[in-house]
């Protein structure tokens, strides 16, 4: 067998694809939405399930940005007004609030997350008022982990050591790019001091965990600049660091992907050669691959989740731990309760106002078949293992020789490998992980999308 070379393997199989942070992926939820009697019966289900055992996720969405970064493809809201911070953590507690009435006992948080947006433009208090308001109505799980993104412009000594003394000790930096003329194209000056004063001082209150986020194939990219972004990045040793791949999804509306056009990016294998640069100066400092696009000193969370095969992927991306249920607050927050999904609102005064009017402000959701519980499955053991198996009765797919069909010429590209109850990515084709989810995703092999929807896979 000949296998084509890595440049006409990029060629083939760079194409629009989900992120599979979660299965089925959005465009694909049910068109008609989820029934509330259904969203509170799978929650009521979950908690009970899983409340008193391994207990339950928070995500908190703090959309709020002091200004607009031209890549970013989070749900954000810009604005320079802090008086919008006193009304979004009221609205968050309220809705917290609505779920606790819907609970029949007290949840114990095991985790919480707070993303964005930024939640580091809230002050200090706001974000003691809204953590201690949460606590209220919960208490902590034995073992927890909370944890919260900053962006190092606007961070403070002060919020850092609140944070953590309020039970966070994971705390992750956006950090994109160091080079001037980057920085520049995507309207994100932050010089390296900036990142080395919230690194160092998090370092000194203590926190366990400290993630850099870093995107490769961002306008103006070079391989030079790269190397330099790198070295700027492990002289600071961060525990972990997300190697992200830029999702151009100028497509969609509101993400504001503007300020540079499509000629000012990387090639695809150009992008890739960054990729795999990248990858090598990682693996030289001592950090090693976690699924898709997280590197991780040994010595972290993350890698551990790995090595014992415990690593979970979910709309925030991969995490170290998993839980049955996580409710997501805030506006454009996803809950999934593991049977169903449901998002909220994705404008803040849509938010805001459901909440006022005491309604849970989910406007659209899904709930899952067996078959889609199933394929979940399987596309969670590709992308954090790189390996299914459907030898067990509860992984066994009535379609799997229509899947495996759609695999074949990945096998034969030498990708993977087949055997008989049993699919492995091979580690040299982790890049190619996306591709091999989709040959599992029914809904997708029902209805490709005609228009745009998900960024390239590679
Ligand atoms: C909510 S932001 C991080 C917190 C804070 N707002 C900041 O910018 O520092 C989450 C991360 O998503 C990543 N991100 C945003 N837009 C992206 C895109 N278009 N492609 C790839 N990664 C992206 C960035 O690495 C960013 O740090
Ligand atoms: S990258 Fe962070 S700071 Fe910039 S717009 Fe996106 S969420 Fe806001």
């Amino acid at each position: 067998m000949k296998y084509l070379n890595n440049s006409s393997l990029i060629q083939k199989y760079n194409i629009p694809g989900p992120r599979y942070t979660s299965y089925p992926t959005v465009p694909f939820w049910n068109k008609e939405g989820i029934k509330k009697e259904d969203w509170l019966e799978t929650i009521k289900h979950s908690f009970n399930e899983s409340n008193t055992e391994e207990g339950i996720s928070l995500y908190l969405h703090m959309p709020y940005c002091e200004n607009l970064c031209t890549f970013c493809a989070c749900h954000k809201h810009i604005t320079k007004r802090h008086s919008v911070e006193d009304e979004y953590i009221d609205t968050l507690l309220k809705e917290w609030k609505l779920y606790i009435d819907i609970l029949e006992e007290k949840p114990s948080l095991r985790e919480i997350h707070l993303g964005g947006g930024t939640p580091t433009f809230f002050s200090s208090e706001n974000l003691k008022r809204l953590i201690n308001g949460l606590f209220e109505h919960a208490t902590r799980y034995e073992v927890y982990d909370f944890s919260f993104e900053a962006h190092p412009n606007d961070t403070t000594k002060e919020q850092l050591q609140t944070l953590f003394d309020l039970g966070f000790k994971r705390t992750s930096f956006g950090i994109q790019d160091y080079d001037p003329v980057v920085q520049q194209a995507i309207n994100r000056i932050q010089p390296y001091e900036n990142v080395k004063r919230v690194n160092d001082w998090a370092r000194e209150i203590g926190y366990e965990s400290i993630s850099h986020d870093i995107i490769f194939g961002l306008p103006h990219q070079t391989k030079e600049s790269i190397v330099n972004t790198i070295e700027q990045t492990v002289k600071q040793r961060p525990d972990r660091i997300a190697y992200y791949s830029y999702a151009h999804v100028p497509w969609i509306k509101g993400v504001g992907q503007r300020g540079f056009d499509e000629n000012d990016l990387p090639k695809d294998e150009y992008k890739r050669e960054l990729y795999e640069l990248g990858k090598k100066l990682f693996f030289e400092a001592g950090y090693e691959e976690i699924g898709m696009d997280h590197f991780a000193l040994p010595t972290d969370k993350m890698h551990k989740a790995m090595v014992e095969k415990k690593l979970h992927r979910n709309f925030m991306g991969y995490t170290a731990g998993k839980t049955k249920l996580m409710i997501g607050l805030g506006m454009s927050s996803i809950s999934d309760s593991w049977y169903s999904f449901a998002q909220n609102e994705k404008r803040v005064e849509d938010y805001v106002n459901r909440v006022n009017a005491g309604e849970l402000p989910i406007f659209r959701g899904h709930l899952l078949t067996e078959e889609d519980l199933i394929v979940r499955q399987h596309i969670l053991n590709l992308m954090c293992n790189l390996e299914t198996s459907w030898e067990e009765a509860s992984m066994k797919l009535s379609n799997i020789d229509e899947i495996l069909e759609r695999l074949k010429e990945m096998n034969e590209d030498g990708l993977i490998e087949i055997y008989e109850n049993k699919l492995v990515v091979k580690e040299s084709s982790r890049m190619f992980v996306r591709n091999v989810c989709m040959a599992f995703d029914l809904h997708l092999a029902k209805s490709m999308p005609q228009s745009r929807i998900f960024s390239m896979t590679i």
